[in-house]
């Protein structure tokens, strides 16, 4: 089975809820079909976007959620009210998120569980730092953070999964990993996959890849053999995002 380009464009805390149906509604026809296409807004313009993807089939995701269904923590969102309102991804363990609000890799898995069974497909983000890099850990990092993300998690779950690899040194910096860097990562995720299920499942999951992703190299990247599209931020909020999507 071929598995699907899936380019997800996360907004991060950008663009207001007035803005978001105009911009959505911008691209329509503009996408190559093969291509999953998914528009990660802020919060409180999930509705706005959900509204403005009718009859198209692009997908909105969330960028974050609580991993219990509901009850008192104020100002969270549960995975089963995104479902509820046709949210169908969310992005979970971004590297702004485990650096700025102090996510783990044991929270990320009770976040992907969650998700999963609200029967939403979690984006789950992993990536080393420039100093793991240098000290030539980077697979080991990535391995760690994505086990412990998949830790009790089944095989028919697991296949509903998006992994990303974001390098934390290359997000928002303009500094792109090469795309024989990025396959190497992503060829080590898939490789685990295997590893901790079996070859079916490393074939079906979807691994991105995400850092300063722009019109001029997405073509390359996503032509790689173990990277079927990506994550992508800053190129999201511009109309270059179409050269991102057809890369
Ligand atoms: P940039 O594409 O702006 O580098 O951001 C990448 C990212 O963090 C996507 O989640």
């Amino acid at each position: 089975m071929e598995r699907k380009i899936v380019v997800a464009g996360n907004w991060k805390m950008n663009m207001l809820p007035s803005q978001t149906g105009e911009f959505i509604a911008g691209f329509k026809g503009k996408f190559k079909d093969d291509r999953q296409v998914v528009f990660c807004v802020p919060a409180v313009s999930l509705s706005v976007a959900v509204e403005a993807v009718k009859g198209t089939n692009y997908a909105v995701g969330a960028q974050n959620l609580h991993e219990k269904e509901s009850g008192a923590y104020t100002g969270e969102i549960s995975s089963q009210m995104l479902a509820d309102m046709g949210v169908k991804y969310v992005i979970i363990g971004h590297s702004e998120r485990r650096q700025y609000f102090g996510e783990t890799d044991e929270g990320v898995n009770a976040k992907a569980q969650s998700a999963l069974g609200a029967g939403l497909i979690p984006i789950i983000c992993v990536g080393e730092t420039l100093e793991e890099r240098n000290k030539n850990i980077t697979l080991e990092v990535v391995r760690l953070q994505t086990k412990v993300a998949l830790h009790n998690i089944e095989e028919k779950a697991v296949k509903n999964i998006v992994i990303a690899y974001e390098p934390v040194w290359a997000i928002g910096t303009g500094l792109t990993a090469t795309s024989q860097q990025a396959e190497e990562v992503c060829k080590a995720i898939r490789d685990l996959l295997a590893e901790l299920y079996n070859d079916s499942v490393a074939k079906a999951v979807t691994i991105q890849y995400g850092g300063s992703v722009n019109g001029k190299n997405a073509g390359e990247l996503f032509s790689q053999p173990n990277i079927d599209g990506g994550l992508v931020g800053g190129a999201s909020l511009k109309a270059e995002f179409v050269d991102v999507v057809n890369g």
